[in-house]
C-alpha cells in the first residue's frame, strides 16, 4: 500500500505518518513547512525505523504535485496540508479560503489525471451546527460555522461530495476530528504551535514547563457542570489509528461517508487543568478570564459509526494525554527547535 500525505510533517500527519510506517506501508510526504519542521521526518524516521520520502512544496502547485505523481502509483492520500487558526482566519480570510480550497481543488484534479480516486480528508468537529443537540452523530446538522477555517472544512467536504457524486470512480472519507491532544509515547513528535498556543492543551502543557506564567480559563459561567466549558479530547496516537481504519474501509468502498473520531466522553477546562496536575505531579496556576468569542458551552462526539463501520474506537485514557503532552514539552520545551 503506498500513500500520500498531505501535510504529513504537521501535527496529525507526523502520528499518522508513524502508525503507517509501523504496518509496513509506503509513505510519501508532501507539505510545503508552512506550519511545521523538517525535524519531523527525522523524529518519524527514528520511531519507526523507516524515513518516509519528503517533496517540500505547496500543494496549490499543480505541475510540482504531478510531477510527485509522476514518479510514484498512489493507493490513495490522506490530505492533511490545510491552515487551522481560528483567529487567523477571521483576520485573513481569503489567504484561509484560498490556501484551503485551492489546495483541496488541486489536489482533486491531479489525483483524477493520474488515476487515484481514493481520498480521506481531515475534517473536524467544527463543521457542526452550533444548534444541534448533544452528542454529535454524522447525521447532526452542518453549517453555520463560525470563522472562514470552519467553512473551508465545511466547504472542502462538500467539494469533495459533489466529486463523488459526479464520478462514481471516487471513494471518500470524511473524518470529523474532535480535539485532538497528546502526543507519540516516545516524546519525540508532538504540536509545535507558533507563537502563543490558541487550543488548550498546549497552553497547559506551556505552563507546566514556565513557559507562560498561567492558563486563562475563558469562561466559567457555562451551563455546565463546573462552568467551564467542556470538549471531546482524543489522543492524537487514537485518531492517527482512525486513519488506518478509515483506509481498509475508502479501499472498499465507493462514494463519500463521514465519520466522527472522538472518545463520546467530553471533560471541562477544569477537569483538564486537574487531570493534567494528577497525571504529572505538578500545579497549573490558572485564573478565570471572560468567554472566548465563538466558544461553545459543550461539544462531544457519538463515535459509535465509527466503532461499528470503522471497528475503531479510542484506547488513551486522559491520564495518557495529559502524561504525553507533559513528555513531550518537557524533552522539547522550544518544540523541535530544541
Ligand atoms: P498542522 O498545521 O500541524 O499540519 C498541517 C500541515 O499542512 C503543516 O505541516 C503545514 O505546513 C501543511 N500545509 C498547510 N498548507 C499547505 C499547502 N498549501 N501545501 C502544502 N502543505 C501545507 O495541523 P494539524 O493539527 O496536524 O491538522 C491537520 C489537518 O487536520 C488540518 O487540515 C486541520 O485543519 C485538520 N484538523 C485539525 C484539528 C486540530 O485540532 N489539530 C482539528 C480538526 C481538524
Ligand atoms: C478550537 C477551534 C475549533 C478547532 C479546534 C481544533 C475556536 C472557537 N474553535 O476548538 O474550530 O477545530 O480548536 O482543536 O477556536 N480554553 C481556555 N483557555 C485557553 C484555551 C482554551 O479556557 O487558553 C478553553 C476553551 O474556551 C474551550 C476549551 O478550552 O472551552 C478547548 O479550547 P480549544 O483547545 O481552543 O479547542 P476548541 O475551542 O474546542
Amino acid at each position: 500500500m503506498k500513500v500520500l500525505v498531505t501535510g504529513g510533517m504537521g501535527y496529525i500527519g507526523s502520528h499518522t505518518c508513524v502508525e503507517l510506517l509501523e504496518r509496513g506501508m509506503d509513505v510519501v510526504i508532501v507539505d510545503n513547512l508552512c506550519n511545521s519542521k523538517a525535524q519531523a521526518r527525522e523524529r518519524v524516521a527514528a520511531i519507526t525505523g523507516k524515513s518516509p520520502l519528503f517533496y517540500q512544496l505547496d500543494v496549490r502547485d499543480v505541475e510540482a504535485l504531478a510531477a510527485v505523481f509522476r514518479i510514484h502509483t498512489f493507493d490513495c492520500v490522506i490530505h492533511f496540508a490545510g491552515l487551522k487558526a481560528v483567529g487567523e482566519s477571521v483576520e485573513k480570510p481569503l489567504l484561509y479560503y484560498d490556501n484551503n480550497l485551492n489546495a483541496t481543488i488541486n489536489l482533486c484534479r491531479v489525483m483524477d489525471r493520474f488515476g487515484c480516486r481514493n481520498i480521506i480528508f481531515s475534517s473536524s468537529a467544527t463543521v457542526y451546527s452550533p444548534d444541534n443537540q448533544l452528542p454529535l452523530t454524522e447525521q447532526s446538522r452542518v453549517g453555520d460555522c463560525s470563522n472562514p477555517y470552519g467553512w473551508t472544512k465545511y466547504m472542502g467536504e462538500q467539494i469533495l461530495r459533489s466529486m463523488a457524486q459526479a464520478d462514481p470512480r471516487w471513494s471518500v472519507v470524511l473524518l470529523r476530528y474532535f480535539n485532538p491532544v497528546g502526543a507519540h509515547e516516545s516524546g519525540d513528535i508532538g504540536e509545535d504551535p507558533r507563537g502563543i498556543p490558541n487550543n488548550l492543551m498546549p497552553y497547559i502543557s506551556q505552563v507546566a514547563i514556565g513557559r507562560r506564567e498561567r492558563l486563562s480559563v475563558f469562561g466559567d459561567d457555562y451551563p455546565t457542570p463546573d462552568g467551564t466549558g467542556v470538549r471531546d479530547y482524543i489522543h492524537v496516537v487514537d485518531l492517527a489509528r482512525g486513519h488506518v481504519a478509515a483506509i481498509d474501509y475508502l479501499m472498499s468502498h465507493k462514494g463519500t461517508e463521514a465519520f466522527n473520531l472522538g472518545t463520546g466522553v467530553g471533560y471541562s477546562v477544569l477537569d483538564m487543568v486537574k487531570a493534567f496536575e494528577t497525571a504529572n505531579h505538578i500545579e497549573i496556576p490558572y485564573q478565570i478570564a471572560p468567554r472566548r468569542a465563538g466558544d461553545l458551552p459543550e461539544v462531544y462526539a457519538d463515535p459509535s459509526k465509527s466503532a461499528e463501520i470503522l471497528g475503531w474506537t479510542a484506547q488513551h485514557t486522559l491520564e495518557d494525554m495529559c502524561r504525553d503532552s507533559f513528555r513531550w514539552q518537557s524533552k522539547n520545551p522550544q518544540g523541535y527547535d530544541g
